[in-house]
């Protein structure tokens, strides 16, 4: 650890420092929220009160409280109630007060206008006392009834001549009392305001606020009208952006992404013992691209081509449960920062995730081609397309034709798209598909073909070697691909001088018979350095690289260094052995374990023509390889290395079973035809005993 810096301990201690990788996805969603901003937002989006740039319709059905039509309703409701006239106190104890000088004859305190005044005067008196007693005893009559409603808003005239002629009095005189009571009964009513404005605010309270709704399509705000606080909600709600800068997703970019790689961390399970290889740039990266892939898709209402995308990059690229674990989260965050922060889409894009991650775990986790590749996300895209139907047509999120052609058109370009893209990520990013892998370890492949031609021997070895390593990485669930490609790739450096291998030798003299151990060892060790000069050449993945570099590890080539013991040559011993490194995957510690045994049982067959005892070679070569220490660096378990040992030994011993039955079938056509000989010479010489 030491060695590694302290970015390298604080990624190895804390998993979610993978400074880097969050640097990129970091960027990614600031570019996007930034080009939303810049493309949709600015350009498009509304501000309260202020007019609209363009009619806005309805995408999701949704039920509101029409805040602004209620208090329309109120203002109006209130205006419905009248002023309330109240009995009024003071005008009824003045009333009362006239009638009774009214019937004591007195008109000084009438208050009557002067020419009624005069015309009082100038009757006799005993006709004025008998119309000013007659004028009090119906204003009494009628301030006695002025308790019922209609009286309180005072008397109308029709009621008095009719109260009046009742007396049968001369028409002069009725003309006379008519004019005084007019004069004096006044309205005993008054406005109250006060209890009007409250008995106005009591009937708005009770009205119920308005509750509307709208259905997908239904004009929200026309362009050109003003934008209230209330339009400015729903606008919002329904997923349309207010020219606000993001800074809410901003924040969320800087603080929460970088806890993602924390989040992968702990659902995989911490193996701090072995060191962290997940490829965080790269999964960054192709999470990023995901969410501009999903930005695109999503301004033609096609949810869900981000997380398509994804998981056609990680499901080829990465281990199985890692690309889950990819898709998934990678998605809802992508659903946050892309589609801002409405809830309907969050929701929409984070179940295509779902559907993303689960169905991709099934469907492309076993790809054999670039045409069954492209075939599988084709349907993985369908199957999302139908799913993000069933939930449109479930929240009413409203289903047009061209819904369906934006779908399947999507689908398609995406697909191609991936692959497309993926050679280019893999080349980039030194990431490796099976798609790359199997195209690699076709016999097509120049490097391969090379082989084949000038070191025959190595070929065979190398395709021997990718069947049994291709076996046991099947056992184990290890990427079986790739423990293929090594194998066939791991000893390419002998194609410089194929003939000091004793593969390619084919019966003939040992060449390094004539040669001193010392140089021996030196052109043998050497296949390393050359094969790894020919990857450099031939543009090999790194990941194969390491198969050409660690396949030897350490190991020392003993029979040479003891030759020149023998020969009295005091030679270092260091100068015997590989240069390394160790292996430091389990997929190059598998495959020096394999090569180690397979070069052992060559060796033995050859000494001896009996079968050799297989599980004791095997066994010796593992122990060999750990008591070195050579697979210190591997994390094997001792189960591991139980399932390597037999699955070695069953692949053998039927390689050798089929080789046994060969030389039974040899020896018995041998004697066979030795038979058929001797009966033929019997048959000559008795036809000519018979002559
Ligand atoms: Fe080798
Ligand atoms: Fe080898």
């Amino acid at each position: 650890m030491g060695k590694k810096g302290i970015a390298g301990f604080f990624a190895e201690k804390f998993p979610f420092f993978r400074a880097s990788g969050v640097i990129v996805l970091v960027a990614f969603a600031l570019s996007i929220l930034f080009m939303r901003w810049v493309i949709n937002d600015r350009m498009t989006g509304f501000l309260p009160d202020e007019p609209s740039p363009r009619s806005y319709f309805a995408l999701y059905p949704m039920n509101f409280v029409d805040e602004d039509g209620t208090s329309v309703l109120r203002s109006r409701v209130g205006e419905t109630v009248a002023g309330v006239l109240v009995r009024d106190g003071s005008a009824v104890e003045l009333l009362i007060s006239k009638i009774e000088s009214m019937a004591k004859g007195d008109t000084s305190s009438l208050s009557i206008s002067q020419g009624l005044s005069d015309l009082l005067k100038a009757l006799p008196e005993e006709a004025r006392q008998k119309i000013l007693r007659e004028s009090a005893l119906l204003a009494n009559e009628f301030l006695k009834n002025s308790g019922t409603e209609t009286a309180l808003t005072g008397v109308t005239s029709e009621a008095v001549w009719k109260e009046i002629e009742k007396l049968s009095l001369p028409m002069e005189e009725n003309n006379i009392i008519f004019q005084i009571l007019d004069e004096v009964l006044q309205p005993l009513t008054r406005v109250d305001e006060e209890l009007t404005r409250s008995l106005r605010d009591d009937l708005a309270e009770s009205l119920k606020p308005l509750e509307r709704s709208v259905s997908p399509g239904d004009l929200l705000v026309e362009k050109g009208q003003m934008v209230t606080p209330q339009v400015a909600r729903i606008l919002k709600l329904q997923g349309y952006s207010q020219v606000t800068f993001p800074w809410k997703q901003i924040l969320f970019a800087l603080f929460a992404l970088p806890f993602w790689p924390l989040w992968i961390r702990l659902q995989s399970g911490f193996r701090p013992s072995s060191p962290d290889r997940t490829p965080w740039i790269y999964i960054s990266f192709v999470v990023g691209l995901s969410w501009v892939v999903e930005y695109f898709s999503s301004l033609f209402n096609v949810q869900g081509m981000g997380s398509l995308f994804l998981a056609g990059c990680a499901y080829l690229t990465l281990p199985s449960l890692l690309a889950f674990q990819v898709v998934l989260g990678g998605s809802i965050l992508g659903a946050i920062v892309v589609t801002g922060l409405s809830a309907l889409h969050v929701v929409l894009v984070a179940l295509m995730g779902l559907i993303s991650a689960i169905a991709g775990f099934g469907l492309l986790s076993d790809v054999n081609s670039r045409s069954h590749f492209w075939r599988q996300l084709f349907q993985l895209g369908l199957l999302q397309g139908a799913v993000s139907l069933l939930i449109r047509w479930a929240f009413e999120l409203g289903i047009y034709p061209q819904l369906l052609m934006y779908l399947v058109i999507g689908t398609a370009a995406w697909s191609t798209v991936v692959i497309a893209v993926l050679p280019l990520l893999e080349n980039s990013f030194d990431v490796l598909s099976p798609l790359r892998l199997m195209e690699m370890s076709h016999p097509s492949n120049p490097l391969l073909k090379k082989l084949q031609i000038e070191a025959p021997g190595t070929y065979h070895h190398a395709l021997m070697l990718g069947t049994l390593a291709e076996s046991v990485a099947d056992k184990l669930g290890m990427n079986s691909n790739l423990l293929k490609a090594g194998a066939y790739f791991h000893d390419i450096g002998k194609l410089k001088r194929p003939q000091f291998f004793v593969e390619n030798q084919m019966g003939n003299a040992n060449i390094h018979d004539e040669l001193k151990p010392s140089l021996s060892a030196l052109i043998i060790i050497a296949h390393i350095r050359e094969g790894l000069e020919l990857a450099e050449e031939y543009h090999l993945p790194q990941k194969i690289r390491e198969f050409i570099k660690e396949h030897h590890g350490t190991t020392c080539l003993s029979y040479f260094y003891r030759k020149a013991k023998s020969m009295g040559l005091e030679i270092p011993r260091d100068q015997f052995c590989y240069p390394g490194p160790r292996p430091r995957s389990r997929e190059t510690g598998l495959l020096m374990l394999v090569d180690s045994v397979e070069a052992a049982v060559r060796a033995e067959m050859r000494a001896s023509t009996s079968i050799p005892d297989l599980q004791k070679t095997i066994e010796g070569v593992v122990e060999t390889k750990m008591s070195e220490g050579q697979l210190d660096d591997v994390d094997f378990t001792l189960k591991d290395l139980a399932l390597i040992k037999q699955t070695l030994l069953t692949a053998f011993q039927s390689m050798y079973h089929t080789r046994k039955v060969k030389e039974i079938q040899e020896k018995d056509k041998e004697q066979l035809l030795q038979k058929l000989k001797k009966q033929e010479e019997e048959s000559i010489e008795g036809s000519l005993a018979s002559r």
